[in-house]
C-alpha cells in the first residue's frame, strides 16, 4: 500500500511561497514523476512527501492517515537522493545494510535482504568492495540497494541519475523501470529531463512555478498539452509556435497562408502550434506557409530543418534521415491540420 495525497499544499520559506497549492493523488502502485525547470520546486515538494521539510499550509495523506507532521520515520518511506553519500569506508554489503543493522535486525534478516536487494540490482559480484572501487552507475545501484532494503510504502528519487552521463543515464533508467515491475511500489521520481520523464512514468506532472501545469500520461501531455508552457516542455524538438487568427472554420497564419481548422474555433487572436514531426516540406508556394531553409542539422534517424519563415519566425521540421539535403533551399510548409493545438492569447488550450 503507497497512496499518497496531497491537499492543498503550500510551502513558505519565510515570506517567499515557493510551492503554491498543489492538490494531486498519487495511486498505489503508481511511478508518477515530477517534471520542470530548475526552481520550480520538485525537490522541496519530494522532501515534504518524505518530511524532510515542513509543510507550511494543507495536509499529506499517506493510505488516507494525514502524515503532515510526522517525522520521516513513521512515514515509511524511502528516499534516494541525487548524491550517492556512501560511507566510504564500509562495504557495499554494509552500506546497503546499515539502516537495518541501526534499526537492530538480525544478521540473517539484513544478509537475507541485503542478498535480495543484490539480486534485484545485479550487485551480488561486488558486494564486498568499497565505494570507490565502482563505477558512477554501479553507487548509484548500491544508493538504491540501501533504500529498497527498508520495507517501505513507497520510494521517492530525486533526480537520481544526473550524475551520470549520457550512456549509463539510459541503462539506469531502464533499471529502475525494471524495478518498479519488480517491486510494483508506489515510486515518486523528480527530474528536469523531459525525455526521462516522457520513457519512465506512468503519469507525468509538469511543475512551473511551483504550481501544477498539467498532470496526465505522457501520452496525455504529448498530444494534447493544456498550455502553451507544456507544448514547448515536452517534446524535442519543441513544439512550433506561430501566431494566427481564427475565422469560422479556418485558420489565417502571418503570411496570410490558410487552412481548414480541425474543429469549431471561436474568433480571435491565437497562437498555433505545431510539432516539428507534424510538417512535410512540399514545393514553394504549397501549404500554409513557407521559407529558406537557415540550417539543416543530420542526427542520424533524423533532420532537423530550421526554416526562416520571415515574420512567422523560425519553424523547425523534423523529416527522417533517409530524406533529400535541403539546406539553403526554398520551400513550402504543410501542417498537418489534424493535429495542430490552438492557445488563446492566455497561454490556455482552446
Ligand atoms: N531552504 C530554502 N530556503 C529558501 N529558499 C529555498 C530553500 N530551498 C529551496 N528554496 C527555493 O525554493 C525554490 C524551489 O527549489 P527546489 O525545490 O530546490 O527546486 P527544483 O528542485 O525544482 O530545482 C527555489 O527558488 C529555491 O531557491
Ligand atoms: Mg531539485
Amino acid at each position: 500500500m503507497g497512496a499518497i495525497s496531497l491537499k492543498a499544499v503550500e510551502k513558505w520559506f519565510g515570506d517567499v511561497e515557493v510551492i503554491k497549492g498543489i492538490d494531486l493523488d498519487i495511486r498505489d502502485g503508481e511511478l508518477i514523476i515530477f517534471v520542470g525547470p530548475s526552481g520550480c520546486g520538485k525537490s522541496t515538494l519530494l522532501r515534504m512527501i518524505a518530511g524532510l521539510e515542513e509543510t507550511s499550509r494543507g495536509r499529506i495523506l499517506l493510505d488516507g492517515a494525514d502524515v503532515t507532521h510526522k517525522v520521516p520515520s513513521e512515514r515509511e518511506l524511502s528516499m534516494v537522493f541525487q548524491s550517492y553519500a556512501l560511507y566510504p569506508h564500509l562495504s557495499v554489503a554494509e552500506n546497503m545494510g546499515f539502516a537495518l543493522k541501526t534499526a537492530g535486525a538480525s544478521k540473517g534478516e539484513i544478509a537475507e535482504k541485503v542478498g535480495n536487494a543484490a539480486d534485484i540490482l545485479k550487485l551480488d559480484e561486488y558486494l564486498e568492495r568499497r565505494p570507490k572501487d565502482l563505477s558512477g552507475g554501479q553507487r548509484q545501484r548500491v544508493a538504491i540497494g540501501r533504500a529498497i532494503v527498508r520495507k517501505a510504502k513507497g520510494f521517492l528519487f530525486d533526480e537520481p541519475l544526473s550524475n551520470l552521463d549520457a550512456a549509463l543515464r539510459v541503462d539506469m533508467r531502464f533499471e529502475i523501470a525494471r524495478l518498479h515491475r519488480t517491486l510494483e511500489s508506489t515510486m515518486v521520481y523528480v527530474t528536469h529531463d523531459q525525455v526521462e520523464a516522457m520513457t519512465l512514468a506512468d503519469r507525468i506532472v509538469v511543475l512551473k512555478g511551483g504550481r501544477i501545469m498539467q498532470v496526465g500520461s505522457p501520452r496525455e501531455l504529448y498530444e494534447a498539452p493544456d498550455n502553451v508552457f507544456v507544448a514547448q516542455f515536452i517534446g524535442s524538438p519543441k513544439m512550433n509556435l506561430v501566431s494566427c487568427t481564427t475565422e469560422g472554420e479556418n485558420f489565417f497564419l502571418g503570411d496570410g497562408g490558410t487552412g481548414p481548422l480541425p474543429g469549431p474555433h471561436q474568433c480571435g487572436a491565437v497562437r498555433l502550434g505545431v510539432r516539428p514531426e507534424h510538417i512535410e516540406v512540399v514545393a514553394p508556394g504549397q501549404g500554409q506557409c513557407g521559407g529558406v531553409v537557415q540550417m539543416s542539422e543530420y542526427v542520424g534517424a533524423d533532420y532537423f530543418h530550421y526554416v526562416d519563415c520571415g515574420e512567422l519566425g523560425r519553424i523547425t521540421v523534423r523529416l527522417p534521415g533517409s530524406a533529400a539535403e535541403i539546406e539553403g533551399q526554398r520551400v513550402g510548409l504543410r501542417f498537418d491540420t489534424d493535429r495542430l493545438h490552438f492557445f488563446g492569447a492566455d497561454g490556455q488550450r482552446m
